[in-house]
């Protein structure tokens, strides 16, 4: 069976490398105390809040997409209660983080990336115990992933507005955690 990775584009280490090094010192200020957002100011978004709400988009699209193909093939009750969920709560995302993205210097991304798009094409080729393994074991990948990218803007982000959407979307991605794990033990590996 193939191994699915999730490749992290925001990774604090990684996102650094794309942002201006006025950022970069404002990142390391946060790390030692209050921020300018912590403070209640609103600034303007700075590259680790562009590059989280890009990838948060075009993550609410990879889940809806991966959710609409596992209720259109899977069976199995565990995945079918994963894949409703994620549908749903990606779409109310999806919805909430275009509406922030519409300010100046923000793009909101049309697409899934190119490594959420094989993914998809990886299990699309699948059926049976085999697809809901992948499935629920990339959604687990997937969502350690997302987890730590939210945190990371939370506490390194700049923008108040982009760094609440963050933090409300905690909860609800250790929800999809909890239930991607349920359908991977319920559909381990044959
Ligand atoms: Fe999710």
């Amino acid at each position: 069976m193939r191994t699915l990775l999730r490749v992290s584009l925001s990774s604090v280490g990684v996102a650094l490398l794309f942002v201006p090094a006025a950022f970069t010192q404002t990142a390391l200020a946060a790390s030692s105390g209050a921020t300018p957002s912590q403070r209640g100011d609103v600034t303007a978004p700075c590259g680790l809040d562009r590059v989280w709400l890009g990838t948060a988009i075009q993550g609410d699209r990879f889940e809806i997409k991966g959710g609409r193909m596992a209720l259109h093939r899977s069976n199995d009750s565990t995945v079918r209660r994963l894949a409703r969920r994620l549908v749903a709560d990606h779409t109310k995302s999806l919805a909430e983080s275009i509406a922030l993205a519409n300010q100046p210097g923000i793009n909101a991304p049309r697409h899934p990336n190119p490594t959420m798009r094989w993914e998809l094409e990886e299990i699309s080729e699948e059926h049976g115990n085999a697809f809901d393994h992948d499935y629920a074991e990339l959604e687990v990948t997937d969502h350690h992933v997302d987890i730590s990218e939210a945190k990371d803007e939370v506490e390194l982000g700049c923008n108040n507005r982009v760094q609440q959407d963050a933090k409300s979307e905690i909860p609800t991605l250790k929800e999809h955690l909890k239930l991607a794990k349920e359908a991977a033990a319920a559909n381990p590996d044959r």
